[in-house]
């Protein structure tokens, strides 16, 4: 099902107070996301830790660690965001490729756990640490970069102590098949690791963005986790950890970008509605996402039957926020939200095409909370050296 839009305080009041166009957040519906993914686990021990790239906003992560969630890390930036907002690091797991000396730099002193990608990298560690490794979940001849194969197990045996081994099924996947396919690969793997301690089942559970598309079945992939996982803990007579990083699923749909709409122009047939947002501030849907609800907020009437682009405020040519839509009579003034946007939206914001970007706002029991000022034109500048 679609998140039902954020009612309360009404976007109206919301976008007077801090502006538009808005991130608004609903810290209520992520804590509700993080507790039904966790109960669809039935594992222990299990560790959930929040795939902080898809929304490093400070709230809603210090909410989610309030929850008992650790991080998932991509980036030492993403550590460093997750260090900031108060997580400990040996609350972070950091799952990367091509780390630098600089890297490692960072993350070692600091105790975070690491999974490694390549055989290169392990040498790089140079047995500094116990290590998790990220394997090959696809055939070795499959165009996927990430991961050591099966074949290159032995080797990576040798060069440091392996004790985590970690897949990524992709993100957005919404098919439980693909994460079993991958986990049996990487528990068939496992069998050659001594010091196994924890399988991680990665990211990329995926959300339904489209009205109809059925989401993924989380109780029925937990399940089917649960049982190979109590197979694999019975058979190496110890339990063996239960790490799983999902992202997008726990904040996606807690999400609202707020804009408002600045003119409308129909010709041939089709309707222009130009607002005061664009792919610089979500880089959807023309860049990453192929679709993103678009609702009117004080519609007046029922859907026209006009195809309506929405357009951001630039000239760019793929500056188009939604195509072919059917919305209700428009004018100036009016609001329209842009649902789903609370994973990879702000994340994805850039200062491309130079406008600044909007405000985040999250709500929490009644209060809405400013967590990340609007841009002004210095921060696109903010790096100029002086002359
Ligand atoms: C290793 C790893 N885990 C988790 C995630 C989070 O993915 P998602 O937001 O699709 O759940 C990512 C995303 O890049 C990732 O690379």
């Amino acid at each position: 099902m679609p998140a039902p839009a954020i009612q309360s305080p009404p976007a109206r009041e919301l976008v007077a107070r801090f502006g538009s166009p808005l991130y608004v957040y609903d810290a209520g519906q992520v804590r509700a996301a993080y507790r039904a993914f966790a109960g669809a686990f039935p594992y222990a021990p299990l560790d959930l830790h929040y795939a902080i790239v898809c929304n490093k906003n400070r709230y809603l992560v210090a909410a989610l660690a309030a929850e008992g969630a650790g991080i998932h890390a991509n980036t030492p930036g993403d550590a460093f965001a997750a260090l900031e907002a108060g997580v400990p690091a040996d609350r972070i797991v950091y799952s990367g490729t091509n780390l630098s000396a600089d890297d490692f730099a960072f993350l070692l002193p600091r105790g975070i756990a690491m999974n490694l990608d390549s055989l290169d990298q392990l040498r790089d560690l140079g047995g500094r640490a116990p290590v998790g490794l990220r394997l090959l979940i696809d055939e070795p001849e499959a165009a996927n970069r990430i991961g050591v194969t099966q074949a290159e197990l032995p080797e990576a045996l040798a060069l440091a102590t392996i004790t985590r081994l970690h897949m990524y099924a992709g993100t957005n996947t919404l098919s439980p098949a693909r994460f079993l396919a991958c986990l049996d690969r990487l528990i068939a793997a496992s069998d050659l690791l001594p010091d196994l301690e924890a399988i991680d089942l990665g990211g990329g559970f995926g959300v339904p963005y489209r009205e109809g598309l059925p989401p993924l079945d989380l109780a029925a992939l937990g399940h089917e986790v649960a049982e190979r996982m109590e197979a694999l803990s019975a058979r190496r007579g110890r339990r063996i950890g239960l790490v799983v990083e999902p992202g997008r699923t726990l904040v996606a749909q807690a999400g609202t970008l707020y804009m408002t709409v600045v003119s409308v122009k129909e010709r041939g047939g089709r309707r222009f509605v130009g607002v005061d947002s664009t792919v610089g501030n979500i880089v959807v849907p023309s860049v990453y996402h192929p679709y993103h609800r678009i609702e009117a907020l004080e519609p007046r009437g029922g859907a026209l039957d006009v195809p309506t682009d929405i357009c951001g405020n630039t000239t760019h040519s793929r500056d188009f926020l939604g195509r072919d839509l059917r919305l209700p009579a428009l004018q100036p003034g009016d609001l329209l939200a842009m649902h789903d946007v609370g994973a990879y939206g702000y994340a994805m914001s850039s200062h491309f095409l130079n406008r600044p970007r909007p405000a985040e706002v999250v709500l929490d029991g009644g209060n809405a909370i400013l967590t990340t000022r609007r841009e002004g034109f210095a921060d696109l500048l903010s790096t100029w050296e002086a002359p």
